[in-house]
């Protein structure tokens, strides 16, 4: 159940709550240093890069990139949302949550989710005792069977069937003594005109409840039997049900999914219990509505970064569409994705059913990554003739411009060219014509300006004395990369109060927490890992080598400023701008006197 829980409870679970316990239930930890290492339980490796620190109380994992505090541990380990964490935490350690400490508004919210949630509950109940134990329900149970469903998906799954009538839902509600305007808002029913009386959304259906990874009932499906339209119909939006977010059979996909490391996702509901029932467990489905960043987010939670995608078409062209779609997608979610594509006239559904585990894995097995897959298209449609090759370059161009990782695109680059047989720089330049030449080298500087940033970032998170000198010389001002920029600000934020200066040259107690609360305040999961990653290091920090530090980077900076400063003035004194020239190097002098200043100040840091 799903509670509101006080800030000053969540401080006092952090508190107690010991990461070393917690991880020690799933992984086998061994002390090296300061630290714990182990096999991290979210990808599979041989070597532990999985690190738990008990004086931050926070893990990383260098391997897959994942790391947090206790809460975050148990919300990945067990799917389990922030509060359902909290509470189980609370209750390992003895510490008793009262509800009452909700606002109203937090309550009535609250109230209503949990309200929606029973009632689909109950509606998933109704349809299912309409399937197994009524008369009605006959025809459905005969449709499944003869579609090839067993007993066992349909018990899984909990499939039920919508009966033929326009109120039996809305009235067993009404029986219940719910109101309708409440159920109205889970969707199952629909207001008449006259706004009196509520009519079922769902009649003579075979029913799919929809469930999330904490096997809540968000919402449903509902297909006909016959030719009539729509052949589909689904929950409308919800305040529980968001279908760019929800994946059908994800609640049963993702133990599999995460031993696996590979995932399959499909269209439809029939293709997804088809891939179950056939020994797929790892497989999901889109409903009604193409793959978002989202989903694909969420995906990654189970199947780890260095996971697999298999997107699995009916048809090229359903391919095709879907992978100039997605590129984006997995660009940005950095997954690397396959499509499979199953011979012309099937969806998994028909195939599995037609041919089996075997064969299907055996055409998985072959499945192409998405770039690779739109060459193969590409080459297919216009062949090899001279003009052939320039479509196929022409159709490539946006999706390889697309690519972030240039190493990954360049290797793509080479692929295009040996498998048309024209020359790799010939391509690179065409691409380049929309990219623009000067990506790959800003890259790279942007690359080395966020290493100084990182290690600034990672010194303010373990050393909170520095955190005055960093707001006094408004170092995130001049942050390149906004993630870390970010970061930085939450810190300064939330920094508690006393922090003179000092020779201490360790992490001190009230800096300690400060990680793992840091953590609770920030929604992004990426945002935590980075600050995991930042805060795992066992680097000691010292005021000395801090200002240090900070001195590089506005030197750096100075230098930055400086060459464009030097080639500003050039321009004013080619062009006899005598006035611009004055106020450039009057802005100079005054720029290089607060350089020496804050040189002073580095020197006093010193003593
Ligand atoms: N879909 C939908 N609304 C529709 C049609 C389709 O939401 N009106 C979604 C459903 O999730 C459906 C999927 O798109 O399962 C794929 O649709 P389609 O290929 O038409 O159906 P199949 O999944 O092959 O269904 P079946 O095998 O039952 O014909
Ligand atoms: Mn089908």
């Amino acid at each position: 159940m799903a509670i509101f829980i006080s800030e000053d409870k969540i401080s006092k679970i952090k508190n107690t709550a010991d990461i070393v316990d917690i991880v020690s239930e799933v992984v086998l930890l061994k002390k090296t240093g300061k630290n714990y290492i182990g096999l991290c339980p979210f990808h599979s490796e041989k070597t532990p890069s999985f690190t738990v620190s008990p004086e931050k109380q926070i893990f990383y994992c260098f391997g897959c990139g994942v790391g947090g505090n206790v809460f975050s541990f148990l919300m990945k380990q067990d799917g389990l949302s922030f509060p359902d964490a909290a509470t189980m935490l609370a209750g390992r350690y003895g510490i008793d949550i009262p509800t009452q400490t909700m606002s109203p508004e937090q309550k009535r919210r609250m109230s209503e989710r949990e309200s929606l949630l029973a009632a689909n509950k109950l509606a998933m109940n109704f349809f299912r005792h309409s399937l197994l134990e009524t008369a009605a329900g006959k025809k459905a149970m005969a449709y499944l069977n003869k579609r090839g469903i067993t007993k066992e998906t349909i018990d899984s799954f909990n499939l039920g069937y919508a009966p033929e009538s326009w109120n039996n839902l809305a009235n067993f509600f009404s029986k219940k003594g719910i109101s309708l305007a409440l159920v109205e808002k889970s969707g199952l029913v629909i207001p008449r005109k006259d706004k009196n009386s509520f009519y079922n959304r769902f009649r003579d259906r075979i029913i799919f409840p929809i469930f999330d990874v904490s096997m809540q009932i968000i919402g449903f499906g509902g297909r006909v039997m016959n030719d009539s339209l729509p052949k589909y119909l689904n929950s409308p939006e919800t305040i529980l049900y968001n279908k760019s977010r929800s994946l059908y059979g994800l609640n049963m996909a993702k133990g599999k999914c995460r031993k696996s490391e590979t995932v399959y996702i499909a269209e439809g509901y029939f293709d997804l219990l088809a891939l179950h029932q056939h020994g797929v467990q790892n497989s999901v489905a889109t409903l009604g509505t193409s793959l978002t960043l989202e989903h694909i987010q969420m995906l990654r939670g189970f199947i780890g970064k260095t996971g697999k995608v298999v997107l699995v078409y009916d048809s090229d062209a359903a391919g095709i569409k879907a992978a100039l779609r997605s590129i984006e997608i997995f660009n940005k979610g950095y997954v690397d994705a396959k499509i499979l594509i199953l011979p012309a006239g099937y969806d998994p559904d028909s195939y599995l059913f037609e041919f089996g585990f075997e064969s299907f894995m055996n055409t998985a097995s072959k499945a192409l990554g998405i770039i690779p897959f739109l060459i193969d298209s590409a080459t297919k449609k216009h062949g090899l003739s001279v003009e052939g090759k320039i479509n196929i370059i022409s159709d490539l161009k946006k999706p390889l411009t697309a690519i972030n990782d240039f190493v990954a695109r360049e290797l793509y680059i080479r692929e295009l060219a040996e498998r048309i047989g024209i020359d790799e720089t010939a391509i690179l330049k065409k691409i380049k014509d929309t990219s623009g030449g000067k990506v790959i080298q800003s890259i790279a500087v942007h690359e080395q300006e966020s290493k100084f940033e990182r290690r600034i970032v990672a010194m303010m998170l373990q050393f909170q004395k520095i955190l005055s000198e960093i707001s006094k010389r408004n170092i995130l001002e001049y942050f390149e990369n906004n993630t870390l920029k970010s970061i930085g600000e939450i810190i300064l934020k939330h920094r508690n109060g006393s922090d003179v200066q000092s020779h201490s040259s360790c992490i001190s107690a009230d800096d300690s927490g400060r990680i793992s609360e840091i953590m609770n305040l920030i929604d992004d999961k990426k945002k935590r890992n980075i600050i995991a990653s930042l805060a795992i290091g066992e680097e000691r920090w010292n005021s000395e080598g801090c200002l240090k530090l900070i001195q590089q980077f506005e030197n750096s900076q100075n230098r930055r400023k400086n060459s464009l400063f030097q080639k500003k003035i050039k321009a004013a004194a080619g062009e006899n701008d005598r006035e611009l020239l004055d106020k450039l190097l009057k802005e100079k002098l005054i720029q290089a006197k607060k350089r020496q200043k804050n040189l002073r100040l580095a020197d006093l840091g010193k003593t």
